[in-house]
């Protein structure tokens, strides 16, 4: 939702800020822009639609050597997506520009004040009054930490923000509150950025702010100040060992596909260190230290409240364990009965999703301990929870989430095997298949991945006619249905829908002809006699099915696609990546842009 970057250093500025902003582009991508301090004046570059124009907007200038500047990609919420409203916005006086992610929600009051004082508003955004309040801050207090301060006093709502003064042209300004922001510590050059991928050439080395952090970046140093203080706050500088080349395409055609393609590697990353091969034990010393608990509510939002509902299966079936899916949009206003001996796990690839930030926030409140399951360490979710299982995933820079889903699953069900265990509700029989499944799952799935996608293409190009797409599952493969559909719609624009297929007579079925596929998981369960009978009603409508299932189960359907059977829950980890192969193919095939789909942004920080 909006990506920033801001670099301060010995290198001409722009060819950075534009580096960074192409891997943030995932943040948001209907306008962007850059502003710079050079030859005595800043300068701003603004342009509608992807970094790719404003890139040709910017090269058609004079040489750019100025070594101080802010970038910013935009996701729109305040003001369509046009040039006036991209960022970054400039006061009246051409001395201070700002860049901003979040949502300021008290901004038409102080606009209509700023008005009546004077101030000319250039744009239909909530962000402009921050760099007037800022410039007005700074008219009176004449120093850049009073000015902010003046400004964030004022306002309410969700901010990362980056900050320039023209007559401080040796230092680079930043605050946050809601939304993330962090410190990028080079030799000789610093940054800020939405997120680590955006500086990761450059340094490895972060500071993570906290909400109600500013921070003042020159060449050499970062000093970050409390804005309720406005005291200096040690901080410690971080290093993340994330590599440059999980950030890049390595010769995929897309970010989406190499993310698919990497998930052998992520299941490994995920496993890694926590089972005891050996002893056929599990090692999470997270979890040692919380209590065994009486249920578990889950909270996430899209991809990985699906994860979560898997979860909840798995939880169920082999630790006994009630558990409660939540998504977090409606969690947060419903009114959750949260007992002392239940732990609450929140769920999120980016940490930084505000609708499961907010329900961490208020369960916390409420006493209950917290369990994140998150990829990005540093995030709000990763700070806030009282413990966190990381996924390992490395970073997810497609819009469309898929090798993350993949993690959370295995974590989630380390978890169901861990207090499984500790309750005795798993006979070893159960544990040590799964673990020996375990052991070669990621191998499997290697050897399997390049053949899973040529049939991929080839269901893609077959079923290329249908405008609309049931996915229909059981048990486990319910999650798993309603993943598959979210992924070919939220790429391919074509309508999808994902039910428990024994709900199908309920209603749906009234759907079903000839041009209205439905996707099938009949894969080898206790359901399996079931989802057979629910294909036979589709096919009694003359629906064309697409079933995944497994060599030598008797099932008849137009199209059918065989996967290993790993035991009935490693089976979902096949099953995800066909969903996801197939959602990539068709996308692709129908010419969408697949790592940037319309109306859409990685990591959705507004409510
Ligand atoms: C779908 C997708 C989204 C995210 C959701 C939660 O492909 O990416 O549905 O899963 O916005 O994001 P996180 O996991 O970062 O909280």
């Amino acid at each position: 939702m909006c990506g920033i970057i801001g670099y301060i250093g010995y290198r001409p500025c722009v060819p950075v800020l534009i580096d960074g902003l192409k891997r943030l582009e995932y943040r948001g991508y209907d306008s962007a822009g850059v502003a710079y301090i050079q030859e005595g004046e800043i300068n701003i570059i603004k342009s509608q639609g992807k970094i790719s124009s404003l890139e040709e907007k910017i090269y058609t200038k004079d040489p750019l050597h100025a070594t101080l500047g802010i970038g910013h990609t935009r996701w729109a919420t305040h003001g369509i997506p046009v040039e006036k409203n991209a960022h970054p916005h400039m006061d009246n006086d051409g001395n201070v520009a700002l860049i901003h992610n979040g949502i300021i929600e008290n901004y038409q009051e102080i606009k209509e004040d700023l008005i009546s004082e004077g101030y000319k508003f250039l744009s239909d955004t909530d962000t402009e009054v921050l760099v007037h309040l800022i410039s007005k801050g700074y008219k009176e207090t004449n120093h850049p930490l009073s000015a902010i301060r003046y400004c964030l006093e004022r306002i309410q709502g969700s901010y990362a923000i980056g900050v320039l003064f023209l007559d401080r042209p040796n230092e680079l300004w930043a605050a946050r509150e809601s939304s993330p922001l962090i410190v990028g510590v080079g030799v000789g050059e610093n940054f800020i950025a939405s997120d680590l991928p955006a500086f990761l050439p450059y340094t490895k080395d972060v500071i993570f702010l906290e909400d109600g952090e500013i921070a003042r970046l020159d060449r050499e140093g970062v000093d970050v100040f409390s804005k309720e203080s406005g005291g200096v706050v040690e901080k410690e500088v971080k290093t993340i060992p994330w590599d440059i080349t999980l950030a890049q395409k390595g010769g995929f055609k897309h970010f989406m596909l190499k993310e698919i393609m990497e998930q052998p590697r992520v299941i490994q990353e995920a496993l890694s260190g926590r089972i005891d091969y050996k002893n056929r034990s599990l090692i999470l010393p997270e979890l040692d230290s919380l209590f065994l608990p009486e249920k578990i509510h889950i909270v996430a939002c899209g991809t990985s409240f699906h994860a979560g509902f898997w979860g909840k299966y798995l939880l169920e079936r082999l630790a006994k364990v009630p558990v409660e899916v939540d998504i977090a949009s409606e969690f947060r206003y419903r009114s959750p009965i949260i007992g002392e001996k239940e732990m609450v796990v929140v769920i999120s690839q980016s940490g930084e999703t505000a609708d499961t930030l907010a329900g961490l926030r208020m369960v916390k409140e409420m006493g209950a301990v917290v369990l994140g399951i998150c990829n990005v360490v540093g995030s709000s979710v990763a700070r806030e929870s009282d413990k966190v299982l990381f996924t390992q995933a490395g970073p997810e820079i497609s819009v469309a989430s898929t090798k993350a889903m993949c993690s959370q699953m295995i974590v989630l069900l380390l978890m169901a095997l861990y207090f499984g265990d500790k309750k005795g509700t798993i006979s070893k029989k159960i544990k040590y298949e799964i673990f020996d499944n375990l052991g070669s799952l990621a191998n499997v799935l290697e050897a399997e991945l390049p053949s899973m996608r040529e049939m991929a293409k080839s269901l893609a190009i077959e079923y290329s006619f249908a405008r609309s797409f049931f996915y229909l599952g059981r048990g486990l493969n319910y999650p798993l249905a309603l993943e598959g559909a979210l992924k070919l719609k939220e790429i391919s624009y074509i309508h999808a829908e994902g039910y428990a297929s024994g709900e199908m007579k309920h209603g749906p079925i009234a759907l079903i002809d000839p041009s209205f596929p439905s996707f099938v998981l009949a894969t080898k369960d206790n359901l399996f006699q079931k989802v057979v009978s629910n294909v036979k009603e589709i096919q009694a409508r003359k629906g064309p099915v697409i079933c995944l299932t497994h060599a030598g189960l008797e099932i008849n359907v137009d199209s059918r696609w065989d996967i290993p059977y790993m035991g009935d829950i490693l089976t979902s980890f096949f099953i995800l990546p066909a969903e996801q192969l197939f959602a990539y193919e068709m996308a692709v095939y129908l010419g969408k842009d697949v790592d940037q789909p319309r109306n859409l942004a990685k990591s959705v920080t507004v409510e």
